[in-house]
């Protein structure tokens, strides 16, 4: 959610931000009361439980870890906590009131939530997640666009980031014998991933991607594809089968 402020914005918001020391088992947030600020966490885990229905059990939704966000929701939509936050371990927090975050965080936030919200709706590999965790990906997104021919990937480089195809089409080589030309691999278009198995396995590119048009892309850093579509695991790894009648290994 940070990733959308500038330095200064930045410096100002981290300035605003108060400590908070919490005991394990410690209620931080309750579902359905009013919210005035938002957390980051510095240590610790914290559980987050909802309850979808008034009489149903709270549904356990996921672990807080250090360098996670949670609270903005009542701030950004002037809405009761959605859910409620217990920390499972003692905790560091570091919260951030609704002033700072109004006046700093909260256009910059929506607007990208805003933004991204069609078209990660479109996503294939994304259908199983819900608005919210979509959400999440928007704030994490970082726009890049190449021109026509333009390479995004080179086969053998270290990689960092999972790329999505905002607008545009793209295509994947790969040198599948050391001394060989490239063969090409396969195609993408809009709504299409590629550069997972890096993050996945830690190995090197394994084929380099060129944009066949004009090309709008969607990066997300390695941090939080695990974070963020680590749920998405098994589908990923099924989608691999996909390249083994090019590869050998
Ligand atoms: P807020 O509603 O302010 O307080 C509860 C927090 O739980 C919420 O902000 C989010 O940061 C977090 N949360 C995590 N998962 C969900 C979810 N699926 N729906 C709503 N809130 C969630
Ligand atoms: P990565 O290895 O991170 O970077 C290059 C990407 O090209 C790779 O992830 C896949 O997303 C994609 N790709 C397309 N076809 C293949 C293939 N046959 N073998 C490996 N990667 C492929």
């Amino acid at each position: 959610m940070f990733k959308a402020l500038n330095k200064d914005e930045l410096d100002i918001v981290i300035d605003a931000m108060a400590e908070k020391k919490i005991n394990a088992g410690e209620v931080v947030i309750k579902q359905g009361d009013a919210g005035a600020v938002l957390y980051v966490v510095e240590e610790g885990q914290l559980d987050c439980f909802k309850k979808f229905g008034q009489d149903e059990e709270p549904k356990y939704l996921k672990t807080y870890e250090p360098g996670e966000a949670f609270g903005e929701l009542a701030l950004l939509y002037n809405a009761p906590r959605a859910a409620t936050i217990t920390a499972k371990t003692a905790a560091l927090l570091w919260e951030l009131d609704r002033q700072t975050f109004n006046h700093i965080v909260k256009d910059a936030a929506q607007k990208k939530r805003d933004k991204y919200e069609d078209f990660l709706a479109t996503v294939p590999i994304l259908q199983s997640m819900d608005n919210y965790e979509r959400s999440k990906i928007a704030d994490s997104i970082k726009e890049h666009d190449f021109a026509k021919g333009d390479k995004v990937i080179q086969q053998g480089e270290d990689g960092s980031v999972f790329y999505l195809i905002i607008s545009g089409e793209a295509y994947a080589t790969k040198i599948l014998k050391e001394g060989e030309q490239a063969t090409e691999v396969k195609n993408y278009k809009a709504g299409d991933y590629f550069g997972e198995l890096a993050l996945l396995k830690n190995a090197q590119r394994a084929a380099s991607v060129y944009a066949k048009t004009q090309l709008k892309l969607a990066s997300i850093d390695r941090d939080s594809f695990k974070r963020l579509l680590g749920p998405l695991d098994q589908i990923l790894m099924r989608n691999m089968a996909d390249y083994s009648y090019y590869n050998a290994n």
